[in-house]
C-alpha cells in the first residue's frame, strides 16, 4: 500500500491505496465519486475525463499514486455549489446529450478546451474533443454546446467548500 494525500473537488483526502489502483477506481470505489464513468477499457473513450491539476486526463490511463500532491476535480466539483458550470448550462441548452453516458466526460473535456482557449472554431471544438466518444454519436450538439459556452466564465470549481477527509483503506 501507498500513501497519497490529494484533493478531490475541494476536500483534501488521505488514503492507503494499492500502487496498482487506477485514478478513476479510486474516484468511484473508494470516494463514491460515480459521476466519473467507465466506458471502455481502451482508454479510447474518454467517459472518465477528470481534471488533474487543471489538466484534463483520461483517468483510467492514470494511476491514483500519480495524483499524489495532486488537485483532481470531477464531474461532480465543476460547478459551483447549487449551480451548473457554464459549460453544462450549454449542453443542457443545447440538447447536448442524448444517453449522457459520455456526458460527464464531454463536459470535463470541453472545460478544459475552452480554459485553453476561449474563442475555439468548430474545427478546433472537434478537434479538442477528439479523445471523447458519444456512442449515440450526438457530436453536432455537442459541438453547438461548447460554441454557445465559449466565452462565458469557465474557470473550474475553486469555489468548492474544502473540507478535510480522512479516506482509511
Ligand atoms: Fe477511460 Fe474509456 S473509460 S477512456
Ligand atoms: Fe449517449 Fe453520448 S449521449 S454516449
Amino acid at each position: 500500500m501507498t500513501r497519497i494525500q490529494l484533493t478531490v473537488d475541494g476536500a483534501r483526502v488521505a488514503d492507503d491505496v494499492e500502487p496498482r489502483m487506477l485514478l478513476v477506481q479510486y474516484l468511484r470505489e473508494r470516494l463514491g465519486k460515480t459521476g466519473t464513468v467507465v466506458g471502455c477499457d481502451t482508454s479510447n473513450c474518454g467517459a472518465c475525463t477528470v481534471h488533474l491539476d487543471g489538466t484534463s486526463v483520461k483517468s483510467c490511463n492514470v494511476l491514483a499514486v500519480q495524483a499524489d500532491g495532486c488537485e483532481v476535480t470531477t464531474i461532480e466539483g465543476l460547478a459551483p455549489e447549487g449551480g451548473l458550470h457554464p459549460v453544462q448550462e450549454a449542453f443542457r441548452e443545447c440538447h447536448g446529450l442524448q444517453c449522457g453516458f459520455c456526458t460527464p466526460g464531454m463536459v470535463m473535456q470541453s472545460a478544459a478546451l475552452l480554459k485553453e482557449n476561449p474563442s475555439p472554431s468548430e474545427e478546433e471544438i472537434r478537434l479538442g474533443l477528439e479523445g471523447n466518444l458519444c456512442r449515440c454519436t450526438g457530436y453536432h450538439n455537442i459541438v453547438r454546446a461548447v460554441q454557445q459556452a465559449a466565452g462565458a466564465s469557465t474557470g473550474s470549481s475553486s469555489d468548492a467548500t474544502s473540507q478535510e477527509q480522512e479516506v482509511t483503506a
